[in-house]
């Protein structure tokens, strides 16, 4: 048995590959906070900067972990499961540092931690979310699973979508002018969310080439169509006007744009795969004969 601290080694002990480029992703917001220092504690507000910088890393770490399941059916690699409690974790970690320089800008003062987080929505939501990520990765452990019992366990981690959601809730209520990330990360969870939601329906465990270029185009269309009704009602413009902006690409590449070239992205990776696989099947079946 490996001790647990070794998250480097697989479940043998032995060295893995994956396992070690999971970790280096997980460090790689540490290595540029690092090298952007002198940017970070020279500018106008160093904690609040690393504040928002631990919750967008949290963000995508989360949304790494979400994306494990589809991403190891359609590139067919299995292994990939093996860091999904490392991303998880990860998420977690950066997420407790985020609360811990939230705890520092209060100047440690946890009353006026609780109050603030109590008298704003957005703060609010926020640590629902923290408790939720908290709850998740604490039931993390081998033990755990064993003490719960797979079914109890798995219920309990389908939480992690309604967190999602409120993690993605408190990034757009907290970004004050320019909504095109937050906008695009909503549509990457929307299409990782549809994606099982979609196998679900179809009552199989890998969605079609179609299917996904479908699904991709839709949740692009969405993304449009949520963009602009979203700008429209905050900004008191006619969603129609919003809309003409998106082939505008002198203005910037909006969201639904960006949403439609990472989900054909998955798509390129889904036909690659397949036709390896079919090739793979001749030559079995050629060498069979
Ligand atoms: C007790 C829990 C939480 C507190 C007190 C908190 C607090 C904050 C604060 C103060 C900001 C900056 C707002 C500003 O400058 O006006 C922020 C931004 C942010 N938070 Fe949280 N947060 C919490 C939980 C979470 C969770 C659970 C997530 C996601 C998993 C998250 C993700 C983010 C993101 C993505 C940003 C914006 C980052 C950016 O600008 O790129 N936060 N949060």
């Amino acid at each position: 048995m490996k001790p647990s601290w070794q998250v480097w080694r697989d479940r043998r002990g032995r060295f893995s590959a994956l396992r070690i480029g999971a970790l280096a992703l997980l460090l790689l917001p540490v290595a540029k906070a690092l090298i952007n220092v002198g940017d970070i504690v020279h500018g106008a507000r160093p904690l609040n900067d690393m504040i928002h910088r631990a919750g967008f890393w949290a963000l995508v770490f989360l949304g790494l972990t979400l994306a494990v399941t589809p991403f190891r059916r359609i590139a067919r690699y299995g292994n990939l499961i093996d860091v999904r409690r490392m991303l998880g974790v990860g998420a977690f970690c950066y997420i407790a540092t985020h609360l811990a320089l939230f705890t520092a800008d209060q100047s440690y003062d946890l009353g006026k931690v609780v109050h603030e987080i109590s008298h704003r929505v957005y703060l609010i939501i926020g640590a629902t979310a923290w408790l939720g990520l908290a709850t998740l990765a604490a039931t993390s452990t081998d033990g755990m699973v064993r003490r719960l019992g797979g079914q109890r366990w798995r219920r309990l981690h389908q939480a992690i979508y309604a967190i999602a959601l409120l993690a993605l809730i408190h990034y757009f209520q907290q970004t004050k002018a320019d909504v095109t990330v937050p906008t695009f990360a909503a549509s990457l969870f929307f299409w990782l969310i549809a994606y099982r939601l979609l196998a679900w329906w179809k009552n199989t465990s890998e969605l079609s080439t179609l299917s996904l270029i479908a699904l991709s185009v839709t949740v692009s269309i969405l993304t449009f169509i949520g963009e602009a009704v979203g700008i429209g009602i905050a900004f008191h413009v006619s969603p129609l006007r919003v809309l003409d902006v998106a082939f505008d690409f002198g203005a910037g590449i909006r969201p639904g744009w960006q949403a439609l070239v990472a989900g054909l992205g998955v798509v390129a990776v889904d036909a690659v795969r397949a036709r390896l696989d079919s090739r793979a099947a001749r030559s079995r079946a050629v060498a069979a004969e």
